[in-house]
């Protein structure tokens, strides 16, 4: 088969747009939420955002999902990051699964969980094409579980897909914001496994002297084990005095 025989994948009638990509600004759109119209991303300038898809209202695992999210939402909002979610289902189911789940389900020792971030409506599919989130070799008329974790000034910063049968990490979730942040803040990256205050990747020597400082030992705070793997300490108390913003200890 020549690239040119190679079909282009397609839902039900409409072909999929492309995923935006990390780096690329947040695809704008307007919609109906449980919580009011959005206009997204405009509306959530100088907040970081996890806008999420779901496959289907009234389904085990995304219940298990939102009742873990909702659970964690002020934990994300102290990080000043808000939750937006998304499925192919309408307002009024919606609304009424949101209110099943607190009517009647326990998970995990969670129970009477109140959902009161935005849930979007996207009957016509539109969101969930324009963010790549209808991937038609697993369902074509459901949206997987993808994130999308979004930047103060709207840049597109992690994005992670999950299938239909498998719930998401939500300490995962927020172990990436948090990195995000620390990242951004203190010009670092951040190893494999990484959590506040464990060791950070200092930026890759720029020149043959900065190496050559790092490996004699001059530059202060920097361990290397060779020219281009070097760490430092930061204390979990100041990456969360940098980035925390309710609840400083
Ligand atoms: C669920 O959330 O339980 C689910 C949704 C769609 C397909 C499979 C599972």
């Amino acid at each position: 088969m020549t690239i040119n025989e190679i079909p282009t994948p397609t839902t039900n009638s409409t072909a999929v747009t492309g995923m935006p990509r990390i780096g690329d600004p947040a695809p704008a759109f307007t919609a109906v939420t449980t919580q009011g119209d959005i206009n997204f991303p405009a509306d959530y300038a100088g907040k970081w955002v996890v806008f999420f898809s779901h496959p289907a209202d009234f389904t085990p695992v995304c219940t298990s999902e939102f009742m873990t999210f909702a659970s964690m939402q002020q934990e994300f909002a102290a990080y000043n990051t808000e939750l937006v979610g998304l499925s192919v289902d309408g307002l009024y189911s919606h609304i009424a699964w949101l209110r099943t789940i607190k009517d009647k389900i326990t998970f995990r020792g969670m129970k009477d969980v109140e959902v009161t971030f935005p849930l979007i409506e996207d009957i016509s599919m539109k969101i969930a094409e324009m963010y790549g989130m209808i991937m038609p070799g697993e369902d074509s008329t459901k949206a997987v579980r993808a994130v999308f974790v979004i930047d103060p000034e709207g840049k597109i910063r992690t994005v992670i897909y999950y299938p239909l049968s498998l719930g998401r990490n939500f300490d995962e979730l927020l172990r990436v914001v948090k990195a995000l942040q620390t990242a951004d803040h203190f010009s670092v990256a951040t190893p494999a496994d990484w959590r506040p205050g464990d060791s950070v990747i200092v930026p890759p020597a720029g020149s043959c002297g900065t190496a050559k400082e790092r490996m004699d030992g001059h530059d202060e705070g920097v361990k290397c084990e060779d020219w281009f793997f070097c760490t430092k300490e930061i204390a979990a108390a100041d990456i969360e005095s940098a980035i925390r913003v309710r609840g400083k200890a």
